[in-house]
């Protein structure tokens, strides 16, 4: 199969020039002016006059199909790859959960079964590690070293579920300097949050708003602050996931003042949603219950900065959706029975353009750096991935800057009863999208492959030679 993309405005991190871009077997073999058609035969050509041709997005940070609060996320690996793909996104890195008493070879096996063959873009794992005995250290080695999962998530917050000691988390940063790991860190205080539910349920405080009213982001920045010094202590580099508030980035922003490799990504439910949803009417704040919790709004334009300013350096999605009829509903009475997470990965590249570029917060550059390129690098799969380069694999999103969406349950395909954006219109979204070569999103259809996405065996992280 052979593609031809004539006359797009090829942007990647650094770059930004008009050419056509050829594809063959799934590989970006040639880019140039006006490639000459019989020496360029191709199967397919697209006209990308007027529109953007950019690296296809990669979304580090989704849960799918995932055992969480009592109940399983809403989308599987091919309603949710779907959805990535209708948003631009042509690569993912899930988290395979490794349970208490379990191996993480356990773990990888029972999420490849979750989402080989169904997957319609490529898809990778970071390992979710909630012990860490002698074996386990060892398995990490394995893991990165054959098995290409080079990241690890371990939790300071969901104690009793998740959540591990300093001294867990300690060794396995230093494990990582080691083996060529990352280790990505869930940055709240779980304990004292614990005290503060159980205080605000004692007095009867059970609506949906009391899930961000007792998760301040204090516990998110004395979390971060503490995560950095072990890092600092065990001499690696750390990623903080889904960083919602100003005090949190100060951390990570006081220590890359300071020299040390610290890393953060944000999700776009922390730079357009605020407290405020969680005061919307009856039961409809548990729409927003996510951990960390949505921040006053003040925090999205600190967020915003940190972005322009290459403090915080990835958007993620942390997309792990629930329905409200049948799911969120399990915390009607009680808002710690709610379970935790929203949709998004469908939407973060038309929100991020939309309202980083088009506002003239981000420059398109650093859009494709956000939300493909740094992500790449990060997670060990550059430059196959995150460029439009030749050799690269041919993921690409065709983006019209002019074409207008507006974003909710009846024009999105992720399979969950309510968007957050319910009626945003949004400027510009993919006209295109483009998987290993093959047309995956055609318009607005679907003409991808069930099965099609492949497992990513990862490399290491690019971070500690500094991004
Ligand atoms: O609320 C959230 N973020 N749900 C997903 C699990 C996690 O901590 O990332
Ligand atoms: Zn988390
Ligand atoms: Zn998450």
């Amino acid at each position: 199969m052979s593609l031809l993309i004539r006359n797009g405005r090829v942007i990647t991190a650094s770059d930004d020039y008009v050419a056509d871009v050829y594809c063959e077997n799934g590989t970006i073999t040639a880019i140039g002016r006006d490639l000459p058609a019989d020496r360029f035969h191709a199967d397919r050509t697209i006209d990308a006059s007027g529109k953007y041709v950019i690296p296809g997005g990669i979304d580090v940070h989704t849960h799918l199909n995932m055992p969480f609060g009592g109940t399983t996320s809403a989308d599987d690996f091919e309603s949710g790859t779907i959805a990535a793909a209708f948003g631009g996104t042509t690569s993912i890195v899930d988290f395979a959960i490794q349970y208490r008493g379990q191996t993480m070879r356990h773990a990888l096996e029972d999420w490849r079964k979750r989402a080989d063959g169904k997957a319609v873009i490529d898809y990778g794992f970071h390992m979710i590690v909630t012990e860490l005995e002698d074996a386990g250290l060892e398995e990490m080695d394995r893991m990165v070293r054959d098995e290409g999962v080079t990241s690890f998530k371990l939790f300071m917050a969901y104690p009793g579920v998740f959540m591990v000691d300093d001294a867990t988390i300690f060794r396995a940063l230093r494990r990582t300097g080691e083996n060529g790991g990352l280790v990505c860190m869930h940055a709240e205080n779980g304990g004292v949050i614990d005290e503060l539910v159980k205080e605000a349920l004692r007095k009867g405080e059970t609506a949906p708003k009391y899930h961000a009213l007792t998760r301040p982001p204090t516990a998110e920045g004395e979390a971060t602050g503490r995560a950095i010094a072990l890092s600092e202590m065990a001499g690696v580099p750390i990623y903080i996931v889904h960083l919602s508030a100003a005090h949190a980035l100060e951390k990570v922003k006081q220590a890359r003042d300071m020299g040390l490799p610290a890393y953060a990504e944000t999700c776009p439910q922390y730079l357009f949603l605020s407290y405020d949803n969680y005061e919307e009417p009856g039961f409809d704040g548990a729409k927003y219950v996510m951990s960390p919790p949505l921040r006053e709004k003040w925090h999205q334009e600190v967020l915003w900065k940190g972005l322009a300013k290459n403090d915080l350096q990835v958007i993620s999605t942390d997309h792990c959706p629930f329905c409200m009829a049948d799911q969120k509903i399990l915390g009607k009475d009680d808002f710690s029975k709610i379970p935790n997470g929203a949709p998004g990965i469908e939407t973060r590249l038309t929100l991020v353009h939309d309202g980083g570029v088009r506002h003239g917060r981000i420059s398109m550059n650093r859009f494709v750096e956000l939300c493909s390129t740094t992500p790449a690098k990060m997670f060990g799969l550059f430059p196959r991935k995150g460029t439009i380069a030749v050799g690269s694999d041919a993921d690409i999103v065709v983006f019209d800057p002019d074409r207008k969406a507006t974003l909710g349950v009846k024009t999105l395909h992720m399979k969950v009863d309510y968007n957050p954006y319910e009626g945003r219109t949004v400027h510009g979204s993919p006209s295109h999208v483009i998987c290993n070569g093959e047309v995956i999103i055609d318009g607005d259809a679907f003409v991808g492959r069930k099965g099609a996405g492949r497992f990513l065996q990862r490399g290491p992280s690019q971070a500690p030679s500094g991004l």
